[in-house]
């Protein structure tokens, strides 16, 4: 079955969702009824529901947030007075259609583009432009929506590089390749090997990550973000093309990650199913702007979600109006 999300339809909402649904993981007790679905859910990720607590507003502390971003390019407004506060713990979606400024608000977060108004406030700092080049010491590790790995080098190595910024030997102690150099990166290597444990990536570890399939290669590129230690994790689709099961995986490791080391996950995702059974909140936007925000089921019920983004789901039954 194919979904495709076009116009705008209540009822079809509820089509997609159901549909996404039946593949998506159980991350989040209650949000997926298909038990199978627990079959792909890595363990760690398999924890009751009052382990997510966390995001309730009680206990909510915003690590990172936006305050009235504005970024354009030439005449396009890639985003407009955009407020957005993240809290700690929890795995905040961002939804929206192609072009509406998904991964803008990454790049302005990571530093890669000064929005032209407003700014980003990270570990109580506000930051007109975030410093890039200060960014995994600020807590934050990203992916990019096209992959950025090193093909030649293998999933170990890739994943090594993940913890550059942590050496404080000098470039001649790392030459001399003794003393704290040596220790640092023997370090290095043995946190590496955990997380590539952890993301049951150990069997590949020597393999040159150019002939490793695309779904293990995103998986490659979560590890190498994930050997930083962040505090904040950006996600910039990380199961684009990747099929039903690979995007289960995936699901299941980044709810892991949130649960064993306490990260707090930005995830853009595309894929509704994923993001509804994965997410605390969900933040939509259009045009740039932030159209919506909450819960899951609050984001679902909202007109001007289904208006702008969550369209219609069709099949190869859609033409006989069935409900699926
Ligand atoms: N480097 C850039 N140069 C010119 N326009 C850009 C650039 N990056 C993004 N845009 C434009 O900004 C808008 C938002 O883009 P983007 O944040 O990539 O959206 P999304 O990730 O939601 O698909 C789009 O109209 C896009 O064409
Ligand atoms: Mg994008």
């Amino acid at each position: 079955m194919t979904l495709v999300l076009t116009g705008a339809s209540a009822g079809a909402w509820s089509a997609a969702s159901t549909a996404a649904f039946e593949t998506a993981p159980r991350g989040r007790p209650g949000l997926a009824p298909d038990a199978d679905a627990d079959a792909q859910v890595h363990p760690a990720a398999k924890r009751p529901a009052s382990l997510y607590r966390a995001a309730e507003p009680e206990t909510s502390e915003a690590v990172l947030e936006l305050v009235g971003v504005s970024l354009s390019f030439g005449g396009v407004a890639a985003l407009s007075e955009v407020d957005l506060s993240v809290r700690r713990g929890e795995i905040l979606a961002i939804i929206g259609p192609n072009g509406a400024g998904k991964s803008s608000i990454v790049n302005v977060i990571s530093g890669v583009y000064p929005p032209d108004r407003g700014h980003v406030r990270l570990k109580g700092q506000r930051y007109g432009q975030v410093p890039t080049q200060k960014l995994a010491r600020l807590g934050v590790a990203r992916t990019f929506q096209n992959l950025a790995l090193f093909p030649g080098l293998s999933v170990l190595d890739n994943v090594v590089a993940g913890r550059a910024h942590r050496a404080r030997s000098s470039f001649i102690e790392q030459l001399a390749g003794f003393g704290r150099a040596k220790r640092e990166r023997l370090d290095a290597r043995e946190r590496a090997a955990d997380v590539i444990d952890f993301l049951q990536l150990s069997p590949l570890s020597e393999r040159l990550v150019g002939t490793l399939p695309y779904g293990l290669q995103k998986r490659v590129e979560l590890a190498r973000a994930l050997v930083a230690e962040p505090d904040i994790l950006l996600l910039d689709e990380p199961m684009a093309g990747m099929t039903a099961t690979e995007k289960n995986e995936m699901a299941g490791f980044v709810t892991a990650a949130r649960d064993r080391f306490g990260t707090t996950v930005v995830l853009i995702e595309h894929d509704i199913g994923v993001v509804m059974s994965l997410s605390d909140r969900v933040a939509v936007f259009d045009h740039g702007r932030r159209i919506a925000l909450g819960t899951p089921a609050e984001v679902q019920r909202d007109q001007r979600v289904i208006d702008a983004y969550l369209g219609v789901a069709e099949d190869e039954n859609a033409g006989e109006g069935e409900e699926l």
